[in-house]
C-alpha cells in the first residue's frame, strides 16, 4: 500500500519509524491517517525482519496534535461511536503488536496523538514536548482511549484533573507523574529512542517478545492470572536455545549470540 499520511523508513537494525506525515496539520490524525496506521501496523505484525517500531511526528512542532477537528465536526450520534471504535483498534493494535513501539514525542501530543503516545510502550519526549487531553474544550470526552490509559498511566485523580480541565502537560511534569519515561533536548530526541530500540533489539528476541506481552496484560490482569501468565512464558523460555545460549555465555564471562530460537 502506497501512504500519503505516514512514511515508514526500514532500519538496517531490525526495526522501522513510522512519521505522522500531516506536518501543515500538526500531524492530526484524520481518517485516512488511521487508516494508514492501522495498515501498517498489520503489515509489521507479520513482518518477522522488523522487531520494533518507532513512531514519531514530521515537523518541528507536534507529535499529533489530534483527531482532525474538522473531521470530528461531522459526526453525530449515529457516527461518533464507530468512529471512537476505529481509532481504538488501531491503539489496542499497537499496543498487542508483541514488538516494543516507542513513542519519539516531538511536540504536541493532544487528544489522539496523547491517546497514540499512550498505547505505545515507552515515551520518550523531546524537552518542547506537551501532553494534554483538551477534548472537553471541543464538548467532548476522550475517545480512542484517553480516559482509560491516561487513568491507568497516572492515576484516577491526575487522569481526571487532566481530563476534565484539558490542561497541557509540559515534559517535565509528564516525566514526574509517569506519563513520560524520559526528557531529552529536542535534537538528541530520535538520536536517544533509536539507541534504546538497538539496546532492546540486542536481547534475545523471543525474551524481549514474551517480556512485553507479561508487561502489558499486567495493566488489567488480576495478580493471580497475570503471575500464573508469566510463569506460562517463564516456562516456554525456558524450552528456547536463546535462553541456554544467555545463560551459558554469562557463565563462560562472554557476549551472547542470540539466534531468536
Ligand atoms: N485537527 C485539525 N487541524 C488541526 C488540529 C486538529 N486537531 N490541530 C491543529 N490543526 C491545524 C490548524 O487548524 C492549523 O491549520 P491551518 O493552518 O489550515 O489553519 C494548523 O494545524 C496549525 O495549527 P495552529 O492552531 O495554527 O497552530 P498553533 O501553534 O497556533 O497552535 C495548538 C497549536 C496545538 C495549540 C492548536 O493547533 C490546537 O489547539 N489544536 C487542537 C488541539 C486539540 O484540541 N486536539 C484534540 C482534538 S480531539
Amino acid at each position: 500500500m502506497q501512504y500519503e499520511t505516514i512514511l515508514i523508513e526500514r532500519k538496517p537494525e531490525g526495526y522501522a519509524v513510522i512519521t505522522l506525515n500531516r506536518p501543515d496539520k500538526l500531524n492530526a490524525l484524520n481518517i485516512q491517517l488511521l487508516v494508514e496506521l492501522r495498515s501498517a501496523i498489520s503489515d509489521i505484525a507479520g513482518d518477522t525482519g522488523i522487531r520494533g517500531v518507532i513512531i514519531t511526528g514530521s515537523g518541528e512542532k507536534a507529535f499529533a496534535a489530534g483527531a482532525d477537528i474538522a473531521e470530528l465536526h461531522e459526526l453525530d450520534g449515529t457516527t461518533g461511536s464507530g468512529a471512537s471504535e476505529r481509532g481504538q483498534i488501531v491503539f489496542l493494535m499497537i499496543e498487542r503488536l508483541g514488538k516494543p513501539v516507542i513513542a519519539a514525542v516531538n511536540g504536541f501530543a493532544l487528544g489522539g496523538g496523547c491517546e497514540l503516545a499512550m498505547a505505545c510502550h515507552i515515551r520518550l519526549v523531546s524537552d518542547r514536548a506537551k501532553f494534554g487531553q483538551p477534548e472537553v474544550n471541543l464538548g467532548l470526552i476522550p475517545g480512542f482511549g484517553g480516559t482509560q490509559r491516561l487513568t491507568r498511566l497516572v492515576g484516577a485523580a491526575r487522569s481526571a484533573e487532566y481530563n476534565l480541565t484539558g490542561d497541557m502537560i509540559d515534559a517535565a511534569t509528564a516525566e514526574r507523574i509517569g506519563l513520560a519515561n524520559h526528557v531529552y533536548p529536542a535534537a538528541e530526541l530520535m538520536e536517544r529512542a533509536q539507541e534504546m530500540m538497538i539496546k532492546i533489539l540486542s536481547k534475545g528476541p523471543v525474551a524481549v517478545e514474551k517480556t512485553l506481552r507479561a508487561v502489558v496484560t499486567a495493566v488489567d490482569a488480576a495478580i493471580e492470572d497475570g503471575l500464573a501468565y508469566e510463569a506460562q512464558l517463564f516456562g516456554e523460555c525456558c524450552g528456547t536455545s536463546d535462553m541456554k545460549e544467555g545463560t551459558k555465555a554469562f557463565l563462560e564471562k562472554r557476549a551472547a549470540q542470540f539466534t531468536g530460537r
